[in-house]
């Protein structure tokens, strides 16, 4: 069996490759990323050297590289990651989320359809985002039925990506299955989203931005349960069918940032407030979707998933990780993060 993982250099990839390549050593791994900002090949460290992973710096962007992969390892599965996931940088910079979620999920689609000469057990698995069904009032949830009524550039270009995935089951009957999942944190997250930015500012002493007031909800997934999550839709899930993840830990922005100061503050034997002190509410995101909250009873009840974390352990674990991870935090603060750092929050008006 061989497994192309799209974007596996990311954070959630490197989670799910770290997770699954040691623990099938049958299955052929091979991580096709074009290593933007947001990948890592740190991430990959554990595994790069395990017989059953292949590595294939390229851009899903262009055709002509996908075909090279498919000619190359003819793989049995796409987990499709690969994507500009930062809704902040969508609405500065629109472009390469288009050139990169929508034409390169074509491309991957198109390359199934050309090269699978029978679709017996291929599967094109997509990875989307609870995003695409726009923003909850303060009540309801989204389920596998919600409309679609995406609010940024980010969560539209997401949204096409899955109206083509979906399509191509229904025109070509190409084998595939979606997954809409909730706001993922954990290791290896680029710290330009919301958890690793404020374990960083934090522990700089520099502001932590929150946006408006804070009282916007999201619904917090353990990028690890996320990534099992996607392991048994791929066993067990139905071809054709969407599935939303996630793991009932709705939290406003500001009860986060302030349970991020608590647990430095334990973990590091200091005074809450000396990180509580540096919470700056600054100019609201345009657009700002006020909630998301996901219904998951569809992936419990047919499937048998239950997420392992609760959000208390899962971000305890995760500040533990930026703590020891000294490395690979000096890693990210590049030029790249720097610059987006300085532009973004350099002037940023108070709110
Ligand atoms: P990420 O930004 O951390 O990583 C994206 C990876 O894709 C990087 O390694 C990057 O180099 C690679 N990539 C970008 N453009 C590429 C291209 N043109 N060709 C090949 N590789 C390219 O993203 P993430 O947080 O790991 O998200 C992974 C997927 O999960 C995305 O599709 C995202 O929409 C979805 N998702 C993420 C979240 C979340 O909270 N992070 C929630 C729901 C869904
Ligand atoms: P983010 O991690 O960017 O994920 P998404 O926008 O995909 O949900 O943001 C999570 C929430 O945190 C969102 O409501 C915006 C807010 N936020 C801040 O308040 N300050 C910040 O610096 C960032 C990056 C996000």
């Amino acid at each position: 069996m061989k497994i192309l993982v799209t974007g596996g250099a990311g954070f959630i990839g490197s989670n799910f490759l770290n997770l699954f390549v040691p623990k099938y050593p049958h299955c052929i791994f091979i991580n096709f990323d074009k290593l933007t900002y947001a990948a890592n090949l740190l991430n990959l460290r554990a595994i790069e050297n395990l017989p059953n992973y292949k590595f294939e710096q390229g851009d899903i962007a262009d055709f002509n590289q996908v075909e090279e992969i498919f000619k190359k390892y003819e793989p049995d599965i796409v987990v499709h990651f690969a994507a500009e996931s930062h809704v902040d940088r969508s609405i500065v910079g629109p472009a390469e989320f288009i050139q990169t979620n929508i034409v390169g999920t074509f491309n991957l689609l198109e390359a199934c359809r050309k090269y699978w000469k029978s679709y017996d057990g291929k599967l094109f698995h997509h990875v989307s985002t609870d995003e695409v069904y726009g923003s909850l009032g303060k009540t309801g949830y989204f389920t596998e039925d919600s409309r679609y009524d995406p609010s940024s550039p980010y969560s539209a270009s997401k949204a096409s990506s899955d109206h083509l995935v979906r399509a191509y089951f229904r025109t070509y009957g190409l084998p595939v299955k979606i997954t809409n999942c909730s706001n993922n944190y954990g290791p290896y997250q680029f710290p330009e989203k919301l958890i690793p930015l404020m374990i960083l500012n934090a522990l700089e002493g520099k502001p932590l931005p929150v946006y408006g007031t804070g009282e916007n909800v999201r619904d917090w997934l353990y990028v690890e349960d996320h990534c099992e999550a996607i392991w048994i839709v791929i066993q067990k899930g139905k071809i054709g069918e969407t599935y939303n993840i996630g793991s009932n830990n709705e939290r406003r922005n500001i009860d986060v940032v302030n349970k991020i100061c608590e647990l430095l503050a334990e973990e590091l034997d200091k005074d809450p407030m000396d990180f509580k002190k540096l919470i700056t509410f600054v100019k609201d995101r345009p657009g700002h979707d006020l909630r998301y909250a996901i219904d998951s009873t569809k992936i419990k009840k047919e499937l048998g998933w239950q997420p392992k974390e609760t959000f208390e352990s899962g971000l305890r674990k995760t500040v533990r990780w930026y703590l020891n991870n000294k490395e690979w935090v000096e890693s990210v603060k590049t030029g790249e993060y720097r610059k987006w750092m300085e532009e973004n929050y350099g002037n940023r008006a108070a709110g």
